[in-house]
């Protein structure tokens, strides 16, 4: 049987985009042992998940070894990956923001230091509002680049903003909302549209009724 091959965000996120799959109709309760595993499958419902690390989504969907999967938008806008952004699942609510130390003031003589994972959109914004920028890509932790000398302001995604406050920063900036995206490979959305329509239908229908 042809099945559907749905690559989730491994984490708090993926288990909560998991339970909207679940109530529209869609479960795979083996998804739910406490194991390492990770592809689980459910025939009767025609979907197979698996679980990838959360910026790898759209790179399994882009190459067509998920049909479909849900990804944050920060991640869309930072790689530009080739494939349909179906829905927005209103979930995963964050903002990407521009942040710096308390007592930082621009000097706009100098080029501005952004430290940031998320270099492509930092580019972006800062061609946006003409500003010269050296860029210093980070992994992880970029909240200490400011502190520490390294950088003048970060470009990062603020949700509670609990992590800024801890490190005495604050948002200057806001760049564009995020929130975790429905998303379908070319190829896929083509070949195995009436699967893929059936669940995207599925799924703003259950928003709908909880809205
Ligand atoms: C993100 C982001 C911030 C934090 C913001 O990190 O980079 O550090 O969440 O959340 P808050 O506003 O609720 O404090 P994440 O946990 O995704 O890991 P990272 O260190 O790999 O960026």
């Amino acid at each position: 049987m042809n099945m559907l091959n749905v690559a989730l965000p491994k984490g708090r996120l993926g288990e909560r985009v998991y339970a909207m799959f679940e109530k529209a109709g869609f479960p795979c309760p083996a998804i739910k042992e406490n194991n390492r595993k990770l592809i689980f499958e459910n025939p009767e419902a025609g979907v197979r998940y698996f679980w990838v690390k959360p910026s790898d989504v759209a790179i399994y969907v882009e190459r067509g070894a998920a049909d479909i999967g849900v990804a944050g938008k920060d991640i869309l806008l930072e790689y530009e990956p080739d494939v349909y952004e179906l829905l927005d699942l209103k979930t995963g609510i964050c903002r990407m923001a521009v942040a710096a130390r308390e007592d930082f003031r621009d000097d706009p003589t100098r080029p501005l230091k952004v430290a940031t994972k998320f270099k492509n959109i930092a580019r972006n914004y800062y061609t946006s509002v003409g500003r010269d920028i050296d860029i210093i890509h980070l992994n992880g932790s970029i909240e200490i680049a400011p502190i520490l000398g390294l950088s003048d302001v970060i470009v990062d995604i603020v949700e509670t903003g609990t992590t800024l406050k801890e490190n005495h920063l604050v948002v200057t900036e806001e760049i564009v909302p995020i929130s975790a995206r429905l998303i379908a490979g070319k190829a896929s959305f083509k070949f195995k549209n009436e699967p893929i329509e059936a669940i995207v239908n599925s799924i703003s229908r259950q928003m709908e009724a909880i809205q």
